[in-house]
């Protein structure tokens, strides 16, 4: 059904002025003041936006659905991870597709693609995790960013399961630059955490208040380090996920001013909680507990100029649901069996909005360039989506800046038993969102279809 969104106030990464969208078929078609609704089709949707914002759809360019880990499976599937995501105004995510050293790589993407098929109503695509590179599977991977997936994922940490050695590393980012691919990295020192972890745990320090200490800044800095090096030596476009602290920023930063192109990524977790949050009592800290982990406040500003000045190019969320009740329970004995990550899909747009755009942090416009825009450009999705312009998807968030709320387990529509923000104050929230022309949400509400989301094929775009 053709759709008209009228009066809304339009805000990019770099416009801001009110115009009416008219949106036939999957795509935008036009885009003036004023557009007479007896011009339009009579079965036109009109969707009244005045006193509203209308973004372009968010794009979350860091998320886990599907993923085994440390002993057990994140909670989501595609089906409650893609109506949270949509009721927090996302409609594109980017999932890490994280297989076992002992996997076929190949077969891992059919089976992370099989898990969204018809079950995601956003659209979505893949980071390729590379956990082994050896002569055997090396083919795999040319063949995996032909069908479509332009980024690679590495692990420098977790030690004995997903780190990658320096010699698998060199190889891989080798064909990386070949094929015009980005390197995604998880940057911490693995063998670091290890001897930490192996300390903290012999001296009796085995609470989530520890986890934080297993890893300090110094060994996030010393990844980054360690990867732009290697990005320096070949030449491999590369980018930073959850970069955490002032530290491991420093060392994206110095890298750049020799030449090596990075990006850094933040996370919504990083920008709005501290470390205090993990040293609850009675456990409650193991809600809490992500890696790189929550730092010490004074990142929190770090962070948040960072991406003001647009030295960090994203806000994703790291999204990696592990229930309270059954999961962050595994690690009672010790903090090193707590499944890491802290649920964010669906809060993520409404944490940047209030705590960032109201608190006077960030401009709208910069909102949108960080959870939109320069995810859509890094990752070969631009400008079909992350943008509002004719031709461009129909991926249409319209917001409401003044609906004020809270935020709480009870809307969420992640499977996950907590909300890592409960009661925090929330100001604003996506009222209508269109995945290519079709309303999936309004009034807060999913109304759309499971399955109507697309495996978007992404050619490469850093040659
Ligand atoms: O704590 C986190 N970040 N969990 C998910 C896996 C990862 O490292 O991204
Ligand atoms: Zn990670
Ligand atoms: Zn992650």
């Amino acid at each position: 059904m053709p759709l008209l969104i009228s009066n809304g106030r339009i805000v990019t990464a770099t416009d801001d002025y009110v115009a009416d969208v008219y949106c036939r078929g999957e795509t935008i078609a036009r885009i003036e003041q004023a557009i007479d609704p007896r011009s339009l089709p009579p079965d036109t949707e009109i969707v009244d936006a005045s006193g509203k914002l209308v973004f372009p759809g968010f794009i979350d360019p860091h998320v886990h659905i599907y993923l085994p880990f440390m002993g057990t499976y994140a909670v989501d599937d595609y089906e409650s991870a893609s109506q949270a995501a949509l009721a927090g105004g996302t409609t594109t995510l980017i999932e890490m597709i994280c297989p076992g050293p002992q996997d076929d790589p190949w077969e891992a993407f059919e089976l992370w693609k099989s898990k969204a098929t018809g079950l995601a109503a956003v659209d979505f695509t893949f980071h390729m995790s590379v956990v082994r590179f050896e002569d055997d599977v090396r083919e795999q991977f040319r063949k995996i960013v032909k069908a479509g997936v332009a980024s690679f994922k590495v692990f420098l940490a977790y030690k004995g399961a997903l780190n990658l050695s320096d010699e698998h590393l060199f190889a891989c980012m080798t064909m990386a630059r070949e094929l015009g691919v980005i390197v995604t990295a998880h940057c911490e020192n693995a063998d670091a955490i290890d001897a930490m972890q192996k300390l903290l745990l012999a001296a009796g320090k085995t609470g989530p208040e520890w986890h934080g200490p297993s890893r300090p800044p110094t060994v996030e800095a010393d990844g980054v380090h360690h990867l732009c090096s290697f990005a320096e030596l070949i030449g491999t476009h590369v980018y930073t996920v959850h970069t955490s602290c002032d530290e491991a920023v420093r060392a994206a930063l110095a890298a750049r001013h020799r030449g090596v192109n990075v990006w850094i990524e933040s996370v919504a977790p990083h920008l709005v909680l501290d470390r205090t949050y993990a040293e609850q009592p009675d456990f409650e800290g193991a809600k809490y507990v992500m890696s790189p982990p929550l730092r010490d406040r004074a990142n929190q500003a770090v962070l948040w100029n960072g991406v003001k000045s647009r030295a960090i190019s994203t806000v994703a969320t790291d999204h990696a649901p592990f229930s309270f009740g059954t999961q962050k329970v595994m690690g009672r004995e010790a903090f090193t069996k707590i499944p890491n990550g802290i649920p964010t899909i669906q809060e993520r747009v409404d944490l940047i909005h209030t705590y960032g755009v109201c608190e006077g942090r960030l401009t709208l416009n910069t909102m949108v360039d960080a959870c939109s825009t320069q995810a859509a450009r890094l990752f070969g999705l631009y400008p079909k989506k992350g943008a509002i312009r004719v031709g461009s998807d129909a991926d249409l968030v319209v917001y409401d800046p003044d609906e004020r709320g809270t935020f709480s387990r009870k809307t969420g529509h992640s499977k996950v038993d907590y909300c890592a923000y409960e009661g925090w104050k929330r100001r604003g929230c996506a009222a209508v969102v269109t995945v290519r022309g079709q309303v999936q949400v309004r009034g807060g509400k999913f109304v759309g279809t499971i399955g109507r989301g697309q495996f978007l094929a992404r050619e490469p775009t850093h040659g």
